[in-house]
């Protein structure tokens, strides 16, 4: 009470601010491929395929958190359904904010075989546009059976779909479901690129970062990238 006596003399403002972070990852989520910052191997990898119109019918991404896994697999299943295959932003399925073709399962939540067998039978409907997309996300999560279903639906993929598996730990997984997915290894983002990426948002933001605000950044960046690796 008396700090607070204190801060309004000075004439500072008392009031509380809230930090709206999670709407700023989403705001900021990359949109394109080329939006993705430090995964410059699975950028070309994608890039390639789109460029040949071939995509496999189980892809896998795999790294740490927050590397990039669901922002690739929700652009390459909207870069699938785009008629230009290049997001281009203009044809309808750009244009849909909840496209009819996309299906995203949280394993860790849904997991259960009831829950796996209705994502699997409906990946049989036939698409909107070009293909159904499936992304499974945290698919280590999934109980041996639920695993066993995936693995069955995957082995004939209806050719009407394109599994998009999510994880952080594939070495906790089925090794035939693993071996099946072309997989895409993620790299951990290394402390310049994401301290300049937190600088853009930031400046985007309207913020004036000091120099010795942008030291400190880096400073709890490198730790958070420790005690990731730890
Ligand atoms: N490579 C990247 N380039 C640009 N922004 C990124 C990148 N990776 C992550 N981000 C930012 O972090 C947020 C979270 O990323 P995303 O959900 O794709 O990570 P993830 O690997 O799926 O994480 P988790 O393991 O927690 O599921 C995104 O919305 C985006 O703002
Ligand atoms: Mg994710
Ligand atoms: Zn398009």
């Amino acid at each position: 009470m008396a700090k607070e006596k204190e801060k309004k003399k000075k004439g500072e403002s008392t009031k509380k601010v809230t930090l709206e972070t999670s709407q700023l990852a989403n705001q900021y989520r990359p949109k394109k491929l080329k939006e993705v910052v430090g995964q410059d191997a699975t950028v070309a990898a994608l890039e390639g395929m789109f460029k040949r119109g071939k995509v496999p019918a189980v892809i896998m991404f795999s790294g740490h958190y927050g590397c990039g896994k669901t922002s690739f697999a929700k652009i390459m299943a909207k870069q699938i359904n785009c008629e230009k295959l290049s997001m281009c932003g203009k044809c309808t399925s750009c244009k849909f904010n909840k496209h009819p073709d996309i299906i995203e399962h949280d394993a860790a939540v849904h997991g259960k075989i009831d829950e796996i067998r209705a994502l699997i039978s409906g990946s049989n409907n036939a698409p909107a546009f070009r293909k159904r997309v499936v992304i499974v996300d945290e698919v280590h999560a999934l109980r041996d059976a639920s695993e066993k279903a995936l693995l069955v639906a995957t082995e004939n993929p209806s050719p009407n779909t394109i599994w998009v598996l999510c994880t952080t730990n594939p070495e906790k997984m089925n090794k035939a479901l693993v071996s099946r997915a072309t997989h895409l290894r993620l790299k951990q983002i290394e402390m310049e690129t994401m301290v300049s990426r937190l600088l853009f948002i930031a400046e985007a933001e309207g913020a004036t970062i000091k120099k010795t605000a942008k030291k400190a950044i880096s400073t709890i960046v490198s730790i958070s990238i420790c005690l990731r690796r730890r």
